[in-house]
Parts: C-alpha cells; sequence; structure tokens
C-alpha cells in the first residue's frame, strides 16, 4: 500500500524508480559484453556474470513493474545506457579478469550507494518500494562481494580502475536519466537535512 504523499515527495519517488530501472538495465548491458568477452577468454568467470545478469534482468522488471503506480515512465534516452553500459563491460572485460571485477565491484558501489539513500528517504512513504528495494540490496551487495574477493586490495591498478568506472556510472546514469539522478539525489539529500532538523 502506498500511503498518501505530497506531490513534491511522489515525484521524487517517480524518479526513484525510473533512475533504478535505468540503473538495472545498464547492468543487464554490461553484464551482457563482459560474458561475451569471458565465453572467448575466461570462462571461469561465465558462471558468476551469468548470475548476476539473471538477478539484473529481475531487478529490471521488477522496477519496470513498480512504475506504472508511481506514475513513472522509463527514461526516454536508454540507448545512451544501452550503449555506454555494453561498452563499460566490453572495454573493462578486454582488460582481463581484473577488468571485470574491478567493473563490477566499482558498478555495485555506486548501485549501493543510490539504494541506501533512496532506503532512508523512502521509510514511511512507499513501504512496497522501500521493501522491494530491500530484498535487491541484498542482492546487489552479494554482487559487490564476490567482485570484490576477487580484487586484491591496494593493487593501485585496480583502485584506479574502480574510481574511474565509479565516476563513468554517474556520468552515464545522468545522462541516460537526463538530470532526474542529480535531482532525485538533490531531494534525497534535502529531506536528510530536514528530518535531522526535526
Ligand atoms: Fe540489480
Ligand atoms: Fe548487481
Amino acid at each position: 500500500m502506498i500511503a498518501p504523499i505530497s506531490p513534491r515527495n511522489a515525484l521524487t519517488i517517480a524518479r526513484i524508480v525510473r533512475v533504478n530501472h535505468a540503473g538495472e538495465f545498464g547492468a543487464i548491458r554490461i553484464y551482457s559484453a563482459q560474458i561475451a568477452v569471458a565465453r572467448r577468454f575466461y570462462k571461469d568467470c561465465v558462471p558468476m556474470l551469468s548470475d548476476m545478469l539473471g538477478h539484473e534482468i529481475e531487478h529490471c522488471a521488477l522496477f519496470r513493474a513498480a512504475m506504472p503506480t508511481r506514475k513513472s515512465r522509463p527514461c526516454r534516452i536508454m540507448q545512451f545506457w544501452s550503449l555506454g553500459g555494453w561498452l563499460l563491460g566490453f572495454l573493462t572485460a578486454l582488460l582481463g579478469r581484473r577488468g571485470i571485477w574491478a567493473c563490477t565491484a566499482a558498478v555495485e558501489a555506486a548501485v549501493h550507494r543510490h539504494l541506501d539513500d533512496q532506503l532512508h528517504f523512502l521509510a514511511g512513504k512507499d513501504s512496497e518500494l522501500h521493501a522491494l528495494i530491500l530484498s535487491i540490496r541484498e542482492e546487489e551487495l552479494a554482487h559487490l562481494d564476490h567482485a570484490e574477493a576477487q580484487l586484491s586490495s591496494g593493487d593501485r591498478f585496480t583502485d584506479a580502475l574502480r574510481s574511474i568506472i565509479f565516476l563513468a556510472t554517474d556520468v552515464l546514469i545522468w545522462l541516460s536519466t537526463w538530470g532526474d539522478s542529480a535531482r532525485m539525489a538533490a531531494a534525497l539529500r534535502q529531506a536528510a537535512v530536514q528530518s535531522s532538523r526535526r
């Protein structure tokens, strides 16, 4: 059930679902490209990547299904995520196993940060979406843990790659949502400040 909410909060909720749907779509494209390369060069990575791809397909469908009741629609420029995500997955996979897991760790960390902010905002406003994001976050955390377990800490190349991809993920999300991700983040920050003042 969705509790009565102000038009402003309703708009932020619509943005949350739109941004998440775009992000999941991007993750599908990233993992699809990585699997295409891994099938040829690093077959041992394929089972885990395929598992993660299965989760992202499910997440994407769940956010898509959550859209109509929240008056949200998919981004009009999903091609950005489609091409950008695929290129990100393809290029990092060409760098080898380290590239694959650095990309996964960076993308999942960016996703995780967004989901945490959203959960904070949605508490008491949209319990259904809150529960959905909470269950999805479990799987995203498992993806992040798995990727980090494959990477050795203190490796400068990996650290640099993770920072670049972390940034690239935010840019891709911004482009594919045409700034909606930034507006959503600003609304979440504002709501957090207001609740801390109370
Ligand atoms: Fe996901
Ligand atoms: Fe994920």
